[in-house]
C-alpha cells in the first residue's frame, strides 16, 4: 500500500513533517461535502448540498427543560467520566427506540459512540487491514468511504436500484473478489432512506442479503440513522432483526433528536461488542456523561415519539416540495422519490458532469453535491445528490430553479462546443453503473 505515500521531495515549507506521518495519514482528505461547507454556508446561497437536520423543529424549551432537570438531579454523576461502553440508563433507553423499528437486544449488547460516524471508524479498525476488501453500496456515505479509506481498504461498489441492493451483483461481487484472492471483511449497507440515493432496501430482498452473506460468511455492517423518519410508511425491519450474530448494526440520535450531541451506537455479537468496547475505551476513555444523562432525561420527559413525528412531517414538507420543484423545472432529469430520510438523488443528462458544473452553480447562488464524492473510485460524475433536509420549501423552490438555469446553461454551453467539433465527448466515469434512479 505505499503507493498513497505521494511522490513530493521530502518535507515542504507547508508540512516539514511530510515524511514523518504514517501511511494512513495519507487517506485522509477533505470530503467533497466538506469543501463545500464554506461556500454554501453563505447566506445568499441556497444549499441543497450538506445533510444537516432541521434543529429548529424542536422547541427550544423541551431541550432547556431538560437540561435543567438533569443538571438538577444528576450533576455529580453528569460532570463525572462515565463507563466506556456508556451509561447503562441511556442504553435502557437505546433498546427502547430500537425496538421501534422491531430490534430486541439486550443492554449489554449496545456500545455507544461520538455518533455513528465513530462506530463506523471503530468497526474498520477492527477489521480491516490495508488492502482488504469491504463491499458497499454505490453510491455509498461519504463519511463512511472516508473512513474505509483511512484504514486502507479497498472499496468494492455494489449496484443498486430502486428496490436497494441488488442480491445478485452482492453473490457475484463476492465470486469475482474471492477468486482474484482478495479477503472481504464486511459489507456495509444502508438499507434504510439511502444516503445518498434515498432508496430503501426492499422487504423481499433483505432476508436474501442477509443469506447471502451468512452462507458466504460475511458481517454485515448494517447502518441507520434515517430509519424512524419515514414518510408514508415505516421500512421493513432491520437487517440485523434476521441474524442478529451476522450483524452489527449501527443507530444514532443524530437525525431523530440533534446531532450536536454526538451520541450513536452499536449493537454487535458479543465478541465483537467486547472488542468494540476496549475501542472505544482506547480512543476516548469515555463518553460525555454529560451528554448520555440529558439525552436520558429528553427520553424519559419529554414525548419524543411526538417529536419524531413533527420531523417526519416536515421532512415530508419538504421532499414533496423539492419533488414539485424537479418536475416544475427540470422535467427532462430522472431522480428517485425517496420515502423517507433526506436526499433526492438526480441523474443529469450525458454531457454534463456534476463536479465540473459545481462552480458555475455557486457563482447562480445554489449548491448540491457531485455524486463523484460517494464513490470510492470516481464514478457518480453524471448524478448529483439534494438535500431537502434543511432549507424551508420556498428555499428549496427557489433552489431547483437556480439549478435548472445552471444545467440548461451548461447543456448550452456543451452542445455550442460539440457542434463547433472543438469539445471531445465526454468519457463515461466508470465500469459500475450507477443505480437508476426511478423515473418520475
Ligand atoms: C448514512 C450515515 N451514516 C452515519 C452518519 C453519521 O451520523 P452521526 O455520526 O451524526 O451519528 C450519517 C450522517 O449524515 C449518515 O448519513
Amino acid at each position: 500500500m505505499s503507493d498513497i505515500r505521494p511522490t513530493t521531495p521530502s518535507g515542504t515549507d507547508l508540512d516539514p513533517w511530510l515524511d514523518t506521518y504514517a501511511l494512513r495519514a495519507f487517506g485522509l482528505s477533505a470530503s467533497e461535502v466538506r469543501a463545500l461547507f464554506a461556500v454554501a454556508s453563505r447566506p445568499e446561497v441556497v444549499s441543497l448540498a450538506g445533510g444537516m437536520p432541521y434543529v429548529r423543529a424542536i422547541p427550544r424549551e423541551l431541550v432547556a427543560g431538560a437540561f435543567d432537570r438533569m443538571l438538577l438531579a444528576d450533576a455529580p454523576a453528569a460532570l463525572q467520566y462515565g463507563s466506556g461502553q456508556g451509561l447503562p440508563r441511556l442504553r435502557e433507553h437505546i433498546l427502547t427506540v430500537m425496538a421501534e423499528e422491531g430490534i430486541t437486544a439486550s443492554v449489554d449488547d449496545v456500545v455507544t459512540t461520538t455518533g455513528s460516524q465513530q462506530a463506523i471508524d471503530l468497526v474498520t479498525k477492527l477489521f480491516i487491514d490495508p488492502g482488504d476488501v469491504i463491499l458497499a453500496e454505490g453510491p455509498s456515505y461519504v463519511g463512511a468511504l472516508g473512513v474505509f479509506k483511512s484504514f486502507q481498504a479497498v472499496t468494492v461498489h455494489l449496484r443498486m436500484d430502486a428496490d436497494g441492493l441488488v442480491p445478485e451483483v452482492l453473490e457475484a461481487a463476492i465470486r469475482d473478489q474471492r477468486s482474484a484472492g482478495k479477503r472481504i471483511k464486511f459489507l456495509y449497507t444502508i438499507p434504510n432512506f439511502h444516503n445518498p440515493a434515498g432508496v430503501t432496501l426492499s422487504a423481499e430482498r433483505r432476508p436474501r442479503i442477509v443469506d447471502i452473506c451468512r452462507r458466504e460468511g460475511v458481517l454485515i455492517v448494517e447502518d441507520n440513522p434515517y430509519g424512524l423518519l419515514w414518510f408514508d410508511a415505516p421500512p421493513p425491519p432491520p437487517l440485523h432483526v434476521l441474524n442478529p450474530e451476522g450483524v452489527v448494526y449501527l443507530g444514532s440520535f443524530s437525525k431523530t433528536f440533534a446531532p450536536g450531541f454526538r451520541v450513536g451506537w452499536a449493537v454487535a455479537p458479543h465478541a465483537v461488542r467486547e472488542k468494540l468496547v476496549l475501542a472505544a475505551e482506547s480512543a476516548i476513555l469515555s463518553p460525555s456523561s454529560f451528554n448520555h444523562h440529558l439525552i436520558s432525561e429528553y427520553l424519559e420527559s419529554v414525548d419524543w415519539r411526538a417529536q419524531v413525528a413533527v420531523f417526519r412531517d416536515v421532512y415530508r414538507e419538504r421532499r414533496d416540495a423539492m419533488l414539485r420543484a424537479l418536475e416544475e423545472h427540470l422535467p427532462r432529469l430522472s431522480w428517485n422519490v425517496p420515502n423517507g430520510g433526506f436526499y433526492v438523488w438526480v441523474r443529469l443528462p450525458e454531457e454534463l458532469h456534476s463536479k465540473q458544473m459545481l462552480p458555475r452553480a455557486v457563482r447562480e447562488l445554489v449548491a448540491y453535491t457531485p455524486g463523484t464524492g460517494f464513490y470510492a473510485d470516481g464514478q457518480g460524475g453524471r448524478e448529483l445528490r439534494l438535500s431537502f433536509c434543511y432549507p424551508t420549501p420556498e428555499f428549496i423552490e427557489e433552489g431547483i430553479r437556480r439549478l435548472a438555469s445552471v444545467i440548461d446553461g451548461e447543456l448550452e454551453l456543451v452542445r455550442a462546443f460539440a457542434g463547433t467539433g472543438s469539445l471531445a465527448p465526454r468519457q463515461d466515469d466508470g465500469a459500475m453503473a450507477a443505480p437508476p434512479p426511478d423515473l418520475n
